[in-house]
């Protein structure tokens, strides 16, 4: 399998000893590299998942895990994961997902360029639904699975500048409530609901 997008490997690991072949695609050599040392069984390939260097038909499952919203243009990105994927084979889209309202997709958008200004796209799961088949993706199955974090693991100090994280707090404390992320104060922190929507489609 491939993943589009790896990172430092977190989801790509999940299928290890369950694939035959773990390979890691993205764009960026330093998270290859720390995905590569902490997982010896995956191999890293730097490329962009808009031109990935494989042949045609040739990878049975095709995966991007939390890449999409970091792409501004889906439909071809989806199309170069369709072109790998063999006949028969799958495509695995994980993402996050935000409620179908306008306005709370937009506060929420507001918010997710706050945290990271690299993010390109806040969407709903009828977007999703919409990009894969312009993408000539049949969704075959697809679930949303929520679960509960807090921003102390969102923004985590040292990755993250204190300013930052602050004038994230305070976003949250004005408009968190129209973020559709159930955001709840937690001593000095704050939880919230994390809506992930998973797509299993084939080319
Ligand atoms: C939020 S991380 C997700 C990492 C991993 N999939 C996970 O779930 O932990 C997004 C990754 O997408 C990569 N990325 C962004 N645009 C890309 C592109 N056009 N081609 C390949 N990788 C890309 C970034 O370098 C980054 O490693």
């Amino acid at each position: 399998m491939c993943e589009v997008g790896a990172g430092t490997g977190n989801f790509l690991s999940l299928f290890s000893g369950r694939a035959g072949w773990l390979l890691a695609a993205d764009l960026t050599p330093g998270m290859l590299l720390e995905g590569r040392r902490r997982f010896d069984d995956v191999t890293a390939v730097c490329s962009d998942g808009f031109r990935l260097p494989f042949k045609s038909g040739s990878i049975d499952l095709v995966a991007t895990a939390q890449t999409l919203h970091h792409i501004y243009e889906p439909v071809p990105f989806l199309k170069e994961l369709r072109r790998v994927a063999r006949p028969g084979g799958r495509v695995l889209i994980v993402d996050q997902v935000v409620p179908e309202s306008l306005e709370k997709a937009t506060v929420r958008h507001e918010l997710e360029v706050l945290r990271d200004p690299s993010h390109a796209a806040t969407r709903p799961a009828s977007a999703f639904r919409i990009v894969l088949r312009a993408a000539g993706l049949e969704i075959i199955d697809e679930r949303v699975v929520d679960s509960q974090s807090s921003l102390s693991k969102w923004m985590w100090p040292g990755e993250f500048p204190a300013e930052r994280i602050a004038e994230v707090r305070d976003f949250i404390e004005r408009y968190g409530d129209q973020t559709g992320m159930d955001w709840q104060r937690s001593g000095d922190d704050w939880s919230y609901v994390r809506h992930r929507m998973m797509l299993l489609a084939r080319p």
